[in-house]
């Protein structure tokens, strides 16, 4: 063994002197196993998962030397950690500093452990193991980081003292020598067309390393060099190095043949199935040899070799056949690991597992050669978007998501609910229950529930009574140890049927539209507006519209005024009571299925139109949906100066007298009709673009009739009312009419044959276009008008001479008579009534029937002829129409003095 020493010069080593700070504790924990023809030490992850952790070699007298990536590679040390940290060390038994004995080899580390950030607090661990073994005439081992050839050398080394330089001896065995220094040791390397001769250790000096041991000779060789060649053998490339190693002993110069070839594109992968070919006749290492006899496969998994029971068992496949070995692992076999890693922000695994295969054979050049391949094999990422699993059961009234399984190193970092990101130590605290759930290869998954009436719940209206539950939930991820993150986002969403719609209700009053909405429980999803405003308490009453909400309702009210309210004429053909324009207040409720109107007929509203007795007209103009540009204030009547009294944005007011504003006055058969219109003249435009025709009737049957109509081209229509018009039977004190009875001097006690002077009249008209006329007037014993005993006063506009000297009496305008024409008057001489040859000694009442007339137009009319017509030049009226334009009046009670002598007229 001391032969060695000194052979080499180990130029670009680092010598490390660094012993650690800290005493070095028990390396218990650091598992040490000889495995084949290497020492392999495992660390778990737990004692260096997050540390630095360095290897230093030691050699027999007591130098260390620090393992980098470099001296792995030459001297035959590798370092893998897994997926999860752990990390396993392994080291040839041919390793530089190891202490060679033919069978054994000891191997002295020294495991320095410490924070990446405190080098000053690394804990030091020396471990010594000595490792038998048995070594092949030729062993090739395909390490990770290295290639590896030993040789059996019969002959003993000699000591480097005895060696003399004998320079002409190898320049007739190898001429490149020659070139070379003057060396007892030299390497050459055999390359395609030609050779590379090197002194040994300028063969160290660029990586390779290449050593004798009392009975071997071995060389070290990176996959990758200037001496490398790649070669592809039965489909699979391999990385070689051919070379002879010579040196000289005594008067020999001996030659050892070197030849070392791995695989390094072997394993193939699909997404379940790992495949690895090796061919069996690897020609570099047959070279010169005749045949391959007795040759044997081992195949394993962390170096262990394992049965055919195993891998039928583990579900692993090996193929051995003359010309190639294939193994097949299906990804996620037993022996293997899944690791999660993030790519792209996607989530997806790998699966590592580390085996080897051993081919041994027998050949008449070398004897029995043992090729080592260890593979550490990693599938590529396979991206696996988690499984969710959504187990919500709409009655439970809980959302309840599943997600997983995940392999064990990811680990559930936070829950995003909603917008709520949580802890787990937090989402406990709320009511959110998350579980984990294990199962038996130690997958885990995670499930949570979180009811629906959790503040992070969404709840949508669906429609009809449907609404939707919406839970976002973003699970945040980590992967240990490596710290990767990764988020998962899901949307479940749960359809229940369980809205409670708003329910609106409406009601007029006499000046308000009130629309009362009761609320339920998707109000969120709903927004009151009027026409296009939205309402919020408070803000709407400028408008006309006040909007309130309490707890349970929403009420909206807008006056008749409001710029809300809109009128719609809903009759179209003339003048009908009973279709009356409707106003509506129409309140979308935000939503496009939902819109809500109330309406109300305007007999609910105040009137639109009034027609007093005093012959004024008060109308009140809405603007209408049809006509939207409408300004109110440019209203005008037939006489355009005639303009509204006020108005608003929705409404405009006219009060004018009936003779006034180009009013005009009709008579039909059976009314006497003010008739004005109401126009709107868009600016510069000649012909209305709104016509509204207001007319005010008077029936003679003390009914009234105020009509309200308009025309809004195509389709005029009209609005119809109701009123009374006053007339007054009166008894002047005397002929010059200028005092009557009032009412409190009723009865009025006069003798028999004393004048009376009645006046009939039209109060309150200011109308002069008006004439009264009477058509009859009798008396009677009864305040009926039609009485069992009557006589009469008046017939057909005459006097009546003969029975009650009837004489009219003019009118002339004065003080207290404005309109001559409204005004009738007659004188009869008191009497009574005669029964059974006995005066009548009771109250005694007049009545007249009156007609009212067209003044200007009396001719049109046969009733209104000025004098009285005989009775039978008046056979053309008709009973109907004399019923129909009489308006009566009645006189009040009159009673015969008793004193009176007893001779009497009869009637
Ligand atoms: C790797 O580390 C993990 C966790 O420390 C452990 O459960 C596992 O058995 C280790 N694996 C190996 C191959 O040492
Ligand atoms: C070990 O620590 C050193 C600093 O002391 C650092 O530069 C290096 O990256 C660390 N190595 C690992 C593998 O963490
Ligand atoms: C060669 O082997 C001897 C004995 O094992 C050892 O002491 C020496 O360090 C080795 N040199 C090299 C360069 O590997
Ligand atoms: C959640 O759903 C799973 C099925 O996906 C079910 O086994 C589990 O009992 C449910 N848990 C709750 C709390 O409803
Ligand atoms: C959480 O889930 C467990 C098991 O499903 C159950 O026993 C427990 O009552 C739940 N807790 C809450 C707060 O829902
Ligand atoms: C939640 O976890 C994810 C993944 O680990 C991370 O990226 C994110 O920053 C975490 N969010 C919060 C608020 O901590
Ligand atoms: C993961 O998130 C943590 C904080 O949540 C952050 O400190 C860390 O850098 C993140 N890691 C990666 C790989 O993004
Ligand atoms: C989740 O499950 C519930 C209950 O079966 C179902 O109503 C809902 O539609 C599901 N949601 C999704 C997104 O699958």
């Amino acid at each position: 063994m001391k032969l060695s020493i000194g052979l080499f010069s180990l130029v670009g080593i680092l010598v490390s002197s660094i012993m650690g700070q800290q005493r070095p504790g028990s390396a218990d924990f650091i598992v040490s196993t000889c495995k084949r023809s290497l020492l392999q030490l495992d660390l778990p992850s737990e004692y260096v998962l997050n540390k630095n952790v360095t290897f230093t070699a030691i050699d027999q007298y007591g130098s260390s030397y620090a393992i980098g990536d470099q001296l792995a590679i030459q001297c035959g040390y590798r370092t893998s950690p897994d997926l999860w940290g752990n990390i396993t060390f392994r080291a040839s038994l041919l390793s530089c500093f190891a202490q060679i004995l033919d069978d054994q080899s000891t191997i002295t580390l020294r495991i320095d452990i410490f924070p990446t950030w405190d080098k000053s607090a690394s804990v030091s661990y020396l471990k010594q193991v000595t490792c038998p073994y048995a070594w092949d005439a030729r062993e090739i081992l395909c390490e990770m980081n290295y290639m590896e050839v030993s040789v059996r050398r019969k002959i003993p080394m000699i000591a480097e003292s005895a060696l003399q330089d004998e320079p002409e001896d190898w320049v007739a065995a190898f001429p490149e020598a020659v070139a070379g220094l003057v060396s007892i040791w030299q390497v050459v390397f055999h390359l395609p067309s030609t050779r590379k001769a090197m002194l040994v250790r300028d063969a160290q000096k660029i990586g390779y390393g290449i050593n004798i041991t009392e009975s071997r000779m071995l060389l070290r060789s990176p996959y990758k060099t200037a001496e490398t060649q790649l070669l592809n053998i039965g489909g699979v490339n391999f990385s070689s190095v051919r070379s002879t190693i010579l040196y000289k002993q005594r008067w020999l110069i001996l030659m050892i043949d070197a030849a070392v070839a791995c695989p390094v594109d072997d394993v193939k992968f699909t997404k379940q199935l790992i495949t690895w070919s090796v061919p069996k006749v690897i020609l570099p290492l047959l070279i010169g040899a005749s045949r391959l006899k007795n040759s044997r496969i081992a195949f394993g998994v962390d170096l262990r070799t394992l049965n055919s029971a195993e891998i039928a068992n583990r579900k692993y496949g090996l193929v051995d056949n003359y010309l190639d070995t294939t193994v097949t692992v299906p990804v996620g076999a037993q022996g293997g690991y899944y690791k999660s890693h993030v790519s792209n922000g996607n989530y997806g695994i790998t699966y590592s597992i580390n085996v080897f295969l051993e081919h041994e054979w027998d050949d008449s050049m070398w004897g029995v050669t043992k090729h080592t391949i260890i593979k550490e094999i990693t599938t590529p990422f396979d991206a696996q978007p988690p499984l969710i699993i959504n187990g919500t059961i709409p009655t439970t009234k809980t959302f309840n998501v599943t997600i997983g399984p995940f392999p064990p190193d990811v680990q559930l970092i936070n829950v995003t609910v909603g917008t709520e990101t949580l802890t787990i130590p937090q989402l406990a605290a709320r009511n959110y229950n998350l579980t984990t759930i294990t199962y038996p290869n130690g997958s885990v998954a995670y499930r949570i529930t979180v009811p629906f009436s959790d503040k992070n719940v969404k709840i949508e209206y669906i429609g009809e009574t449907t609404r939707a539950y919406v839970l976002i939930v973003t699970f945040g991820f980590k992967i240990i140890p490596n710290n990767e993150n990764f988020t998962c986002t899901t949307t479940i969403v749960s359809l229940v049927q369980d809205a409670v719609l708003p329910e609106p209700s409406g009601y007029c009053d006499e000046n308000a539209l009130n629309v009362i909405v009761k609320r339920g429980n998707v109000d969120t999803n709903w927004v009151p507006f009027v026409k296009n405003t939205l309402l919020t308490p408070g803000t709407a009453q400028t408008s006309g519209l006040v909007f309130t909400a309490n707890s349970t309702h929403y009420t909206i009210t807008a006056n008749r005024y409001s710029d809300s309210v809109m009128y719609e004429d809903t009759s179209n053909s003339g003048i009908d009571c009973d279709t009356p324009p409707y106003t509506w207040l129409i309140v979308p409720m935000g939503n496009p299925w939902s819109t809500f109107s109330v309406s109300c007929s305007l007999p609910y509203l105040k009137k639109l139109i009034d027609c007093f007795a005093n012959g004024t007209i008060a109308v009140t103009v809405l603007k209408l949906s049809t006509v939207p540009d409408m300004e109110l204030s440019q209203l005008v009547l037939r006489d355009k100066s005639c303009r509204p009294v006020f108005y608003t944005s929705s409404a405009a007011k006219f009060v004018f007298p009936v003779n006034a504003c180009l009013t005009t006055r009709k008579f039909t058969q059976t009314m006497m009709i003010y008739e004005n219109d109401v126009y709107y003249y868009r600016p510069g435009v000649t012909e209305a673009a709104f016509k509204l025709h207001v007319a005010c009737n008077y029936t003679t049957n003390e009914t009234l009739i105020l009509q309200y109509g308009f025309e809004t081209p195509p389709t005029p229509s009209a609005q119809s009312a109701f009123g009374t018009i006053e007339l007054v039977l009166r008894l002047s004190k005397d002929s010059s009419y200028s005092t009557f009875y009032g009412d409190s001097e009723y009865p009025v006690v006069k003798y028999l044959m004393d004048p009376l002077y009645f006046e009939v009249g039209l109060l309150y008209s200011v109308d002069p276009q008006l004439e009264l006329f009477l058509d009859n007037c009798w008396a009677t014993a009864s305040p009926d008008k039609p009485a069992f005993q009557s006589g009469m006063v008046v017939v057909n506009s005459c006097e009546f001479i003969e029975t009650f000297q009837t004489i009219f009496h003019p009118v002339v305008a004065d003080s207290r008579v404005k309109y001559p024409s409204h005004l009738k008057r007659f004188e009869v001489k008191m009497f009574t009534f005669m029964n059974a040859g006995r005066a009548y000694l009771g109250e005694i009442y007049f009545h007249c029937s009156v007609i009212i007339c067209n003044a200007v137009q009396l001719y049109s009319d046969p009733l209104c002829t000025k004098s009285c017509i005989p009775a039978r030049q008046r056979s053309g009226r008709s009973a109907e129409l004399d019923t129909d334009r009489h308006q009566y009046v009645s006189s009040g009670a009159l009673l015969l003095k008793s004193d009176v002598p007893s001779s009497f007229r009869k009637y």
